[in-house]
């Protein structure tokens, strides 16, 4: 894992940016796996910012978002679908059909996403991490084999997430439909972006300690491309 430190959520924004854009000035048909949450959002600016000012073309890009809630209409105003427009798709020109978010709460329907995961290769997978280590919607306990699949969300995912549904954690869903550990492995390149003292202890555990399913993200460390854009306070327990 290629580790980067920044000073705060800004830097790190930008030099996940960096990398992005590497990969998609590279290749302007690129596959990526984009993810919602707080951490990302600064790195969508980025991509919004350089698209408006530097031209930048999603034309060509296919996006497979990692995860989405169970049982919340499309329109809902916390869907990850919702997340993603407002965010990033409603301010660049890639095409609506070119973008994919897995739907539904049966196993049929993410064995369907997960056989259109199989039928491109990503070329940069995004992620953030939750404060257990988990990964998309991957909890502490999933195997590291696992494909797409439906969730159970942990109480303390659905304590962090309240503050998304007025902070009731009643309004939060309580299953999500989630790509797998075994689905993010496939992507050619991994950006995980993390910030903040609460998410210390999952990032120390994700590249320090040993790749056990109680830490869903230190899977990554059997990927031989992974770059972590950090700031400091998310690095502070690094023995570095
Ligand atoms: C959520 C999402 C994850 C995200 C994580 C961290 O539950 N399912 O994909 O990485 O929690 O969110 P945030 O970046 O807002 O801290």
């Amino acid at each position: 894992m290629r580790v980067i430190v920044c000073k705060d959520y800004n830097e790190m924004s930008e030099k996940a940016f960096e990398v992005m854009k590497d990969v998609i000035t590279k290749n302007p048909k690129a596959v990526l796996g984009l993810a919602t949450g707080s951490s990302p959002e600064g790195l969508y600016k980025c991509m919004v910012r350089d698209h408006e000012e530097n031209g930048t073309s999603y034309q060509d890009i296919t996006t497979y978002n990692l995860d989405e809630y169970v049982g919340l209409p499309k329109n809902h105003p916390e869907s990850y679908y919702t997340f993603m427009h407002k965010n990033l798709f409603d301010h660049i020109d890639i095409k609506e059909e070119n973008t994919h978010l897995p739907s539904g709460s049966t196993q049929e329907e993410a064995d369907a996403y997960e056989k259109q995961w199989d039928a491109v290769t990503c070329d940069l997978q995004l992620l953030g991490i939750g404060r257990n280590g988990h990964i998309g919607f991957n909890e502490p306990g999933t195997p590291f084999a696992q494909t797409t699949h439906i969730v159970d969300l942990t109480p303390s995912t659905i304590e962090a997430n309240s503050r998304f549904f007025d902070h009731d954690i009643n309004k939060v869903p309580k299953q999500a439909i989630s790509m797998g550990i075994g689905s993010i492995l496939k992507a050619k390149k991994i950006l995980l972006v993390a910030s903040g003292a609460e998410k210390a202890d999952a990032v120390k555990a994700m590249i320090e300690g040993p790749a056990t399913e109680s830490c869903p993200a230190s899977a990554l460390q059997k990927h031989d491309d992974v770059v972590v854009v950090l700031d400091q306070a998310a690095a502070a327990g690094l023995d570095r």
